[in-house]
């Protein structure tokens, strides 16, 4: 880290992460999750943004130590959060561009070297459809935005998926329902609800608010789940639900998506992890 590096909005985060979140969120308790997840053999991990604090080059690059040690873009996909983009910056768009493998559509035998969002990544009969929120905003603020673009897209993509009867599972970081946080909401929700009110889609995911979350958006053919994760990182005691990972599982059951979740939450090093909920999703 390089002084000039935080000559702007980086330095007020800075401010926070030294002096607060970075005894909030632990290695730790990370490095067991990830075993713990990992140990269940899931077909596809989807990371739903933050993966750095500050947006500093160094961060991007023990990004993609960690998304690779989660397995390749075949099995996991991230999309980006605030975080992930402080600053619109050259040094920002070049460190995301590294996770650009984890954050794009499939290409067959070539690696990815761009970033456009929305993405699209089949496996089997499941679409997962990656937007970004990702936008530099005013100090104090860490809101999101989709854009009219990435919504125009967003319409084709849902309505060709649903014609194909895959079940579509779009992940953006901030909550497109639910409460909002001051300065830190999505801005374009009114819009991006009339998408899903017109098109649908079989689930929504989101993090952003370090809290585990069910709500509902209006879909054509009955209400769309939408899920916010915790944290994964999370200690006990601090104020916040401890580190979280969702595991679903989806079924073609009697001519619709059936889709369940079970939340994990983290109860010690060495301890199991506490089966936190346990649900059904039925889409219709
Ligand atoms: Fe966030």
């Amino acid at each position: 880290m390089r002084p000039a590096d935080f000559l702007n909005k980086r330095f007020f985060s800075a401010l926070s992460w030294f002096g607060k979140r970075r005894f909030i969120h632990n290695k730790a308790v990370t490095d067991y999750m990830v075993k713990d997840f990992l140990s269940s053999t899931p077909d596809h991990i989807l990371v739903t943004g933050d993966l750095t604090n500050l947006s500093l080059p160094c961060e991007y690059d023990r990004a993609l130590e960690w998304l690779q040690s989660l397995g390749t873009p075949d099995t996991v996909t991230a999309i980006p959060g605030n975080h992930d983009l402080l600053l619109d910056a050259t040094g920002a768009q070049n460190g995301l561009l590294q996770n650009a493998a984890y954050m794009s559509t499939d290409k067959a035998g070539k690696a990815n070297t761009a970033l456009t969002f929305p993405f699209c990544k089949r496996r089997k009969n499941v679409v997962f459809i990656g937007l970004s929120t990702s936008i530099e905003t005013p100090i104090g603020w860490c809101s999101g935005r989709l854009g009219e673009m990435q919504r125009d897209r967003l319409r084709h993509i849902l309505d060709e998926a649903g014609r194909e009867n895959l079940c579509r599972i779009v992940a953006l970081h901030h909550p497109p329902a639910g409460p909002q946080k001051k300065r830190g909401g999505l801005e374009d929700l009114d819009a991006f609800a009339k998408i899903i009110a017109e098109y649908g889609a079989e689930l929504i995911l989101h993090g952003h608010t370090h809290h585990p979350s069910l709500h509902t958006l209006p879909g054509p053919e009955g209400p769309v789940p939408v899920l916010g994760v915790a944290s994964l990182s999370v200690q006990p005691g601090k104020g916040y639900p401890e580190g979280c990972w969702h595991e679903y599982e989806v079924h073609w059951h009697e001519d619709k998506w059936v889709i369940s979740l079970i939340i994990h939450r983290y109860a010690g090093i060495n301890a199991p992890t506490i089966l936190a909920a346990q649900m059904l999703l039925n889409s219709a």
